[in-house]
């Protein structure tokens, strides 16, 4: 038996932490070491996501960009988010789009900086680690969130390059992006979330760094399996499940 870039590896359960800047490809190869290693996989950044979409919502950001902080505390409570095949929900409705939103996009590092909005997110990112057999991606999984992970990526690529990704996925989420808004969005976001006081992203001693600026995914997948089968000692990397 064989996968679609090539032969099944078995491998145990351990957590894959996929830390790094906005628009690297972090989901994209999660989900593809989620699918080809039969992992869950958990996007720690629509997480960050629904909670700014839900304090939107809640007229809880002001026009100038002002949160209210008890307001925010206290709804939280009433926050339920849940992921489903098609993508993240709240309240059972899917948001997965919106979520995606400039406008979202605008608030969430100054949201996912708050002490309690982090806390909130880490209890859940716990609660759905705790069988291990999990790939979960964002800023701080590797340092924070799962210090113990068996193995930590840290992924990299050229901003011109991350821009283009996230300007296409927006368009092709029906979106009418502009490419330089949409790479001033991603730089302001990079500096926001390397600089925060709680949890930065930071890369982590015994992290491994990934930069695919010209890597296709079929080589990504290449570079995992090598990784995995090195550190894990894994002998024949042609065993199948
Ligand atoms: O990966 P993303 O662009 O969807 O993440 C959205 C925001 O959430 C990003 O600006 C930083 C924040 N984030 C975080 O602080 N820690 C994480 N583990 C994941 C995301």
């Amino acid at each position: 038996m064989s996968s679609q870039y090539g032969l099944l590896m078995n491998i145990p359960d351990i957590i894959i932490a996929i830390d790094g800047k906005s628009s690297t490809g972090k989901s994209s190869f999660a989900r593809l070491i989620a699918k080809e290693f039969s992992f869950l996989y958990l996007d720690s950044g629509a997480l960050y996501r629904c909670v700014t979409l839900f304090a939107i919502e809640r007229g809880l950001i002001g026009r100038d960009g002002a949160i209210d902080l008890p307001g925010l505390e206290k709804a939280l409570a009433d926050l339920d988010i849940d992921f489903t095949g098609d993508g993240a929900r709240i309240g059972g409705r899917l948001v997965e789009d919106e979520i995606r939103s400039l406008e979202v996009s605008s608030h969430v590092s100054p949201v996912s900086a708050i002490p309690f909005v982090r806390r909130f997110v880490d209890e859940k990112l716990h609660a759905f680690g705790a069988g291990r057999r999990v790939v979960m991606d964002g800023r701080d999984i590797g340092t924070t969130v799962f210090p113990d992970a068996e193995i930590k990526i840290f992924m990299t690529a050229e901003e011109k390059t991350r821009a283009r990704r996230r300007f296409d996925e927006m368009a092709a989420a029906g979106g009418n992006p502009v490419f330089e808004e949409v790479l001033a969005n991603l730089l302001e976001r990079d500096y926001m979330d390397s600089h925060r006081e709680v949890s930065p992203l930071t890369l982590a001693p015994d992290a491994f760094i990934l930069d695919n600026s010209d890597m296709t995914i079929g080589e990504e997948l290449a570079w995992i399996r090598g990784l995995i089968q090195g550190k894990l000692d894994i002998k024949d990397a042609g065993l199948c499940r």
